[in-house]
């Protein structure tokens, strides 16, 4: 069926109301929406402009725009970003956590320091709770220390999914035999879905937060993973991140970002490569 006015397949987003979208994605979270992107925004949209009983995008956008739009234009960003995630991504990063970063973290815990590690964009969780486990193979103990991991992410309904903590991908063969058994609790009988380990569960807090704003944490970090996040971001946008880490990471605090991410900008001479897309704040 096509839409009366611009010959569209009806809920087909149209120029006009793509581009404002994609202005408002871009301000709200800085993710840009190339032209590339117009079909996965008719094809995630879509569905809430029947659920909305809207006519077409042109309505849509007026009701995201419109003051009793805030709700929508969350959900929207929920809708729109992309949260593919999986337990010890990038394993050769989680390999550097164990036995380099961790031990000296693990000796100040012991001595009664303070211990901040931060997943930034955490999608579901699986992210900071490979963390976890690896926080846990190094130091057993460290619920009894002031060690914590804060995952933090955009989108509520990731957040809502990594709280709940029970994963159906607990049996991922990415994660090493031995966290597996340090990971997970007992889920119930016949279900292949998995509870985190409590823990687990004790060291990290999750909490939705917009990269884009301002970030309520005080003190610094020691650990910041930021990875497959800023993929989506523009080269300035990216640069503003990387300064804003550099802020709250402490002085010889480590950076993980994705494989296909690097630190520029003006703060990259604040960074020094200390690894495969691993850095070291100087
Ligand atoms: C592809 S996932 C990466 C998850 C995890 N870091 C990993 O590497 O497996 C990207 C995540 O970034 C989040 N994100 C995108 N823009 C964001 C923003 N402005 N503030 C916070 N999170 C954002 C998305 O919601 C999504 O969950």
């Amino acid at each position: 069926m096509l839409h009366p006015a611009a010959g569209l397949a009806l809920n087909e987003v149209d120029d006009r109301s793509f581009r404002r979208l994609a202005e408002r994605v871009y301000a709200d979270c800085g993710i840009v929406l190339s032209d590339g992107k117009r079909n996965l925004v008719t094809s995630r949209l879509a569905r809430r402009l029947r659920d909305l009983g809207l006519a077409d995008f042109d309505a849509y956008c007026q009701f995201v725009e419109s003051p009793d739009g805030t709700e929508e234009r969350r959900r929207m960003i929920s809708l729109l970003t992309t949260n593919v995630t999986k337990f010890f991504r990038e394993a050769h990063h989680f390999a550097s956590l164990e036995t380099e970063v961790l031990p000296p973290l693990a000796k100040r815990a012991r001595a009664g320091g303070r211990v901040r590690i931060w997943s930034a964009g955490c999608s579901s969780g699986q992210e900071p709770y490979s963390i976890a486990v690896t926080v846990r193979k190094v130091m057993p103990e460290a619920a009894q220390h002031d060690v914590r991991i804060l995952g933090t992410d955009i989108d509520p309904e990731m957040i809502r999914v990594g709280r709940a903590a029970v994963y159906p991908d607990a049996g991922d063969a990415q994660i090493p035999p031995e966290m597996r058994r340090l990971m997970f609790g007992p889920g119930p009988a016949g279900d292949a879905a998995r509870p985190i380990a409590p823990e687990l569960r004790a060291l990290v807090t999750l909490t939705e937060l917009n990269l884009m704003q301002d970030w309520p944490m005080r003190g610094k970090f020691d650990v910041i993973f930021c990875r497959n996040v800023v993929i989506y971001f523009d080269a300035p946008t990216q640069a503003r991140l990387w300064s804003r880490f550099a802020e709250v990471l402490a002085p010889g605090g480590f950076l993980f970002v994705g494989h296909s991410e690097r630190v520029s900008g003006p703060s990259a001479s604040l960074f020094a490569p200390a690894g495969v897309t691993q850095y070291r704040r100087l």
